[in-house]
């Protein structure tokens, strides 16, 4: 992968690493070492235009600015989310018709997406743009097919720092070289962007079974699957795709590019209070981009909490950028384990684990393990912090005692255990 702006860079880097790691040309833009972390207006805000009926949940700079703006006062551009992402209904549904450029709409975006980036600029965020592969977005708006280059430039020109490629009313079979070519003209532009593609949702969705070397060589991120919906079962279909694929996901990730199972849902109408902490959990294990659609003017304080819960956030960043997995369920209890630091001298891993309950029979279900059955070895033991209960040291264990643990009906207890 070639870093857009230092291209010499690469043959310099081949020679002196050249023995060691093969060298590959592809996206390298350095970016995204660890997920990306943001806002985007599309599990909450879908496809509202009717900016007179509802003004403040159209489509609109208005929107952006807002959350911009909520991202810094409410505390959670400190807490890591840097991203604003206008996702699909921001165009006009023609090209102008002299330059061919895209024409953000001129009613809801009066000031064009310059005014808007410096505005998201200004607050010290970065600027992310949904755009398609295809003829059309998703939503019936113009695509990039015959005009990748032109509208690569313009994003480049418009100040965007991270582009959502989608993949409807494209040609699967175009995919495998399209999206490749739609990264190398972003990187021509030498204006760093985050690339996050949506080809494998598509390829899935046929069947496919996704290149994900090639992937990993031209993407920052990838959406695996269905769309998130605001429910707890929408979260659990997602959550049983990466368990039962983990085999072939997982290894995938790592920095620079990420496995996604797609937005943050916590802050709406859908789930509860236990069903947020574990989807907030569950997607720190899987190393997810932590992109949260929500109305941040409405987040209750408790959920607000969870979403920006520093040691549950350094789960997610860890900087290993292991993707964690499913490693057990028993009693319709599963357990979720990640890789994380420290590592001992010995390369000993720490881990933080969730235990998901898929239960709903009332009270929280008790249950017992002995360390060394989830996979806890190290000989000199480990600290154990409830993730949950920021102040709550659990103290030590050893992988011959037993861990008990108290999980509430569709909920998540979330532990970090330090090796020793
Ligand atoms: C697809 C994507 C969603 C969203 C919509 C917009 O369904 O998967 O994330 O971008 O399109 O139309």
């Amino acid at each position: 992968m070639l870093n857009m702006n230092k291209t010499w860079a690469l043959p310099f880097s081949c020679l002196l690493f050249g023995l060691l790691l093969s060298c590959v040309q592809g996206l390298e833009n350095g970016l995204a070492r660890t997920p990306p972390m943001g806002w985007m207006h599309w599990e909450r805000f879908r496809c509202i235009t009717d900016c007179e009926k509802y003004p403040d949940e159209c489509i609109s700079e208005q929107l952006f600015k807002r959350h911009a703006n909520l991202l810094v006062s409410e505390g959670y551009a400190s807490a890591g989310y840097e991203y604003v992402i206008i996702d699909d209904c921001w165009l006009e549904k023609d090209r102008d018709n002299k330059t061919n450029k895209l024409v953000p709409h001129l009613e809801r975006f009066p000031n064009g997406l310059n005014s808007l980036a410096d505005h998201i600029h200004g607050k010290g965020l970065k600027f992310g743009l949904y755009q398609d592969f295809g003829t059309n977005t998703c939503a019936g708006y113009p695509g990039v097919i015959d005009h990748m280059a032109l509208d690569a430039e313009t994003f480049a020109n418009w100040d965007v720092d991270y582009v959502k490629l989608d993949g409807c009313y494209a040609n699967i079979s175009d995919m495998a070289a399209g999206y490749p070519e739609f990264g190398r003209l972003l990187n021509r532009t030498g204006r760093p962007m985050v690339y996050s593609c949506s080809w494998p949702a598509y390829q899935e969705e046929e069947g496919q079974v996704p290149d994900y070397e090639s992937l990993k060589e031209h993407c920052n991120l990838w959406r695996n699957w269905n769309d998130i919906d605001d429910s707890l079962e929408s979260v659990m279909q997602i959550i049983d795709y990466f368990g039962k694929n983990q085999d072939r996901i997982q290894p995938h990730a790592g920095p620079g590019h990420w496995n996604d199972p797609d937005m943050l849902i916590l802050g709406n109408y859908g789930l509860s209070y236990d069903q947020s902490k574990l989807q907030m959990a569950i997607w720190a294990v899987l190393a997810a981009p932590l992109i949260m659609s929500n109305d941040l003017a409405v987040v209750r304080p408790e959920i607000k909490e969870i979403l920006q819960n520093r040691d549950i956030i350094a789960v997610d960043q860890d900087p290993l950028g292991i993707q964690g997995r499913r490693v057990l369920m028993k009693k319709q209890i599963e357990v979720w384990r990640r890789p994380i630091t420290p590592v001992t001298l010995q390369r000993e891993y720490s881990y933080a684990i969730a235990f998901v309950s898929r239960r709903a029979d009332g009270a929280p279900y008790s249950i017992t393990f002995k360390l060394k059955e989830l996979g806890l070895l190290n000989v000199d033991g480990y600290n154990v912090k409830d993730l949950y209960a920021s102040d709550s040291n659990l103290g030590l264990f050893s992988s011959d005692s037993l861990f008990t643990t108290r999980v509430n009906p569709n909920g998540v207890t979330f532990y970090k255990f330090t090796a020793l």
